[in-house]
Parts: structure tokens; sequence; C-alpha cells
């Protein structure tokens, strides 16, 4: 059987941590790290995530502003606000729950946030500073979140082959950026990808990162049993029950290392809001 890398257990820690670090911070600075989580409208997914994202920051002592505005905000009321907590020196980190209703333009949105203050890391100019691998860019928080496991977990990076499946400005895209940063050899699959060529291009990763949004896509012919999985897939079957794009039952007894749904990325992510949160403060302060 694999070795289950625990996201839930990793991010208790990683939140812990986060949690003293600003105990110390707060001793000595004259306002805690802040973060502005607006939302639009009451779907009811994204009403859990960002109840989950405001528990977490008053959890590790981080002060939280949350907006929850009417679903039919325009664009201009949603860009007036977002101008406000540019330059509100309490905040260090503005979220913008995605999706947004139709009426407001997304990468208008994205844009308008200070890339300071960019802690989903969605702003073109953090996706550039990463794509150039550099260390200070804010990055979107559920791959960084699959690159902490991975080093949690001391799994080898440096020279090794990754794949990752899918292709999404969210998560595949600046995973492959990441796995770069790490010296990684990178492929990146996606819907263009021959289905046909898609097994033997996975079973040669020693990494295999999966984020397609199709339940149980990856069955053991994907895979090798020194291989490294890692599943960003949260997929609700029909009864009601979460799991990834990877076959566990099948997948798990035969790989090397793998990250189960739930209970693997979806934990960190939130943990890396936070880890962004008080960078974006750090900086912020030390000004
Ligand atoms: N909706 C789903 N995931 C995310 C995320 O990481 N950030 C934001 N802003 N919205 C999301």
């Amino acid at each position: 059987m694999a070795l289950i890398i625990d996201g839930k257990a990793l991010s208790r820690k990683v939140r812990a941590r986060i949690g003293e670090e600003v105990k110390e911070l707060n001793a000595v600075q004259e306002r805690a790290p802040g973060l502005a989580v607006i939302q639009l409208g009451e779907d009811p997914a994204s009403t859990i995530y960002v109840n989950s994202k405001i528990k977490a920051c008053t959890e590790a002592g981080i002060e939280s502003f949350g907006y929850i505005l009417k679903s039919d905000t325009s664009e201009e009321e949603l860009l007036t606000l977002i101008a406000e907590l540019n330059s509100d020196p309490r905040v260090d980190g503005i979220l913008c729950q995605l999706p947004l209703p139709d009426q407001i333009n997304e990468e208008k949105i994205i844009l308008a946030i200070d890339p300071d203050k960019d802690v989903d890391g969605f702003h073109p100019f953090n996706v550039g500073l990463l794509s150039m691998g550099k260390q200070e860019a804010l990055v979107a928080c559920t791959p960084l979140g699959c690159i902490e496991m991975l080093k949690e977990y001391k799994i080898p990076l440096r020279g090794k082959k990754a794949v990752v499946i899918g292709r999404s400005n969210i998560v595949g895209k600046p995973m492959a950026y990441l796995l770069l940063r790490e010296n990684c050899t990178v492929t990146i699959t996606h819907s263009h990808t021959p289905v046909a060529e898609l097994p033997e291009l996975c079973r040669q990763a020693d990494i295999l990162v999966v984020a397609i949004g199709k339940p149980g896509f990856i069955t053991p012919e994907y895979t090798n049993p020194d291989q490294v999985i890692i599943d960003v897939g949260i997929n609700r079957t029909r009864e009601g029950k979460i799991i990834g794009d990877v076959d566990f039952e099948s997948v798990a007894p035969i790989v090397h290392a793998i990250t189960p749904v739930p209970g693997g990325v979806g934990p960190m992510t939130i943990a890396m809001l936070l880890k962004n949160t008080v960078t974006s403060y750090r900086r912020r302060v030390a000004d």
C-alpha cells in the first residue's frame, strides 16, 4: 500500500506554525495581518469555502474583513471596493471568491487587485514572476499546497520527471511552473493530448499531478510503482460522496505515495492562503 500523504494533518501543522509566527509578529507590530474576502451572491459551495477561509484566519490570529455582496452587484461597485481595499493599510491580502456572476468580467477584477495584495496569485504580474522562476511571486494556493506537501514529505524533485494533467490558469499552469522552479523535467498534458498517448506519458512520470475534474480518471495503467500522485480533483458523485480524479481504490495499492480525496490537497489550499497573507504582511510592515 502506498504512503498516504495526509494533507489534513499537514495543513493543521502548517496552520499552527503560521499561528505561532503571527503571535510573534503581533507582539512587536502595531497591527495583525489582514485578509479581505469578497463573495458575490450566496452560492453554497462558495459560502463553505469563504467561511472556512475566514475561520482559518481567525484561528491563526489573522484579521479578516468579509464582504458578502449581492449577486447583482455591478462590476463598477466591485471595482470601487477593490480600489478601497488596495489602499486600506489594514489589508494585506484581497481574495475575491470565483466564479463571479455573469455581469462581471473576472479578468478585469483580477487585474484590479494590487499585485502586492494578490494572495490568490492570479494577477498576471505574479504569474509572470512565477514563470520567470522568481521566489518573490505570490503563487496560487492550490499548486503551492501541492509543492508544500511534496517538500514536507521529502519527495525528491530535482531532475525528476513530472507530468501535470490539466492546463488551467489556477492549477495546471502554476503547478508546472512550480515544478520547473524545483528543477523537475515537466510535461503538461491537456484536452488536446491524444487520449491514446496519455497512459504511456503518465507511466513515465516520477510525479503525477492530476487536475482535470474527471472522477476516477487515473487507473493503474497510468501509473508505475515508484510514482508519487497528487490528486487535485474534487468531484461529487451522484450519492454526494467527494472523490478525486484518481481511482484511489485500484491505484493506491500499487504506487509509492498518493494524496487522498478528501483530506489531501484541499486542506493545504487554505493553509497556503494564510501563508501568502503573512508573506504579504511581512513585506508591507518591513517597508
Ligand atoms: N474558487 C475556487 N477556488 C478558488 C481560489 O483558490 N480562489 C478564489 N478566489 N476563488 C476560488
